[in-house]
């Protein structure tokens, strides 16, 4: 582990001396899929035209754990109204629903959301194992030409780095708890399709500024990147950001042959989580990158094409079947609150759908 303390400047450094060859491969994957991969050429999936479905909707995988009651799942509302805002509406994916069920939502979706949080990452649990078919979906989906994005956002960046590298202890501790950060871009991150399609202002105001709203315990260094070959193959690193303590870790990745995306930093809470006890930036040029994170990644979708076989499907799944409490209301003057409002999923009351 001695290679994983590693400074900001050395991990760029050590970026900056990367062979371009290293990252030549054609992606292969992992696992289970390698041999099925190594069999057939991927290509570069086929961008759907812009604007080809103006009716997009948005996948959130729910995950157990506090705030939600125990034999209950969440989604933090914040996720919702981010989609929402940049014209998409979300359907709510249950981490405990079967297979069967996933997949017709994954029909209906025009792209996935894994959101933040502190889900187990490992075989065997349910989260993880849902997360994985979810992936295995949309990979398989882009395979056969159906372009369909993904996004990450910290425990989801984390869950996408594991699955694309099947490797369990890829991820390490870091001090940033409550740590807004600015990017520190890699070179890789000059023919970024994010960045190029973020106004250039908003990238400017992302290097510049700490409005990246950074909050996590466990994140994945550098050296865990090149020390994982698959995950390098499949994701380019786009910045670098620092902890409290100067210990650099990967904060912005996107596939180079799939339109994946991660953050580790959340740009949902910019405008939506009001919690005083966390430092969520909320000045205009924070609020206007978080709106443009979230126009990028509804544009992508834009370009699915799936659909609901009718209107009285579309609205049995749409997250407006459930209603999100208002799980910030503070009891007493100090009390900490992850998320303004969330939505909670009993599953057993969803047998069947
Ligand atoms: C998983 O990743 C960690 C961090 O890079 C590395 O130390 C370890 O050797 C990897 N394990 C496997 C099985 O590749």
């Amino acid at each position: 582990m001695a290679v994983r303390v590693i400074s900001g400047l050395a991990a760029l450094a050590l970026l900056c001396v990367l062979p371009a060859a290293t990252f030549a491969a054609r992606p292969t994957l992992l696992s289970g899929r390698q041999n099925e991969e190594e069999k057939r050429v991927v290509p570069k999936p086929v961008k759907g035209p812009a604007d080809a479905n103006l009716r997009p909707i948005i996948g959130i995988l729910s995950q157990p754990g506090d705030p939600a009651p125990d034999g209950q799942s969440y989604i933090a509302a914040s996720y919702v109204k981010w989609l929402e805002s940049a014209g998409a509406r979300v359907v709510p994916i249950f981490y405990d629903m079967t297979y069967d069920q996933i997949d017709r939502r994954f029909a209906v979706i025009n792209g996935l959301l894994l959101p933040g949080g502190g889900a187990t990452l490992e075989p065997g649990h349910l989260f993880y194992d849902t997360a994985r078919h979810l992936v295995d979906l949309a990979l398989d989906a882009n395979d056969n030409g159906d372009y369909f994005p993904v996004h990450g956002t910290c425990l989801g960046m984390e869950t996408l780095s594991v699955i694309l590298s099947s490797n369990y202890t890829l991820l390490s501790s870091y001090d940033a708890e409550d740590a807004p950060a600015p990017l520190l871009f890699t070179n890789e991150a000059k023919d970024s399709h994010l960045l190029r399609s973020l106004p250039a202002d908003v990238v400017a105001d992302l290097q510049n500024k700490p409005i990246a709203m950074e909050n996590h315990q466990s994140g994945l260094s550098m050296s865990a990147v090149l020390e994982n070959p698959a995950l390098g193959r499949f994701f380019k690193v786009l910045s670098l950001s620092l902890d409290k303590s100067g210990v650099a870790y990967v904060s912005t990745l996107e596939g180079r042959n799939y339109p994946f995306t991660a953050t580790q930093w959340h740009p949902e809470k910019n405008a939506y989580e009001w919690t005083p006890h966390l430092h969520i930036p909320h000045d205009t040029d924070a609020i206007r990158m978080s709106q443009e994170v979230a126009n990028y990644f509804v544009a992508e979708a834009r370009r699915n094409l799936h659909k609901a076989r009718s209107i009285v499907e579309e609205d049995d799944l749409l997250i407006y079947n459930f209603r999100p409490s208002f799980t910030g209301k503070h009891e007493y003057e100090g009390e900490e609150k992850d998320f303004e409002q969330a939505y909670f999923f009993d599953s057993t009351a969803w047998l069947g759908k």
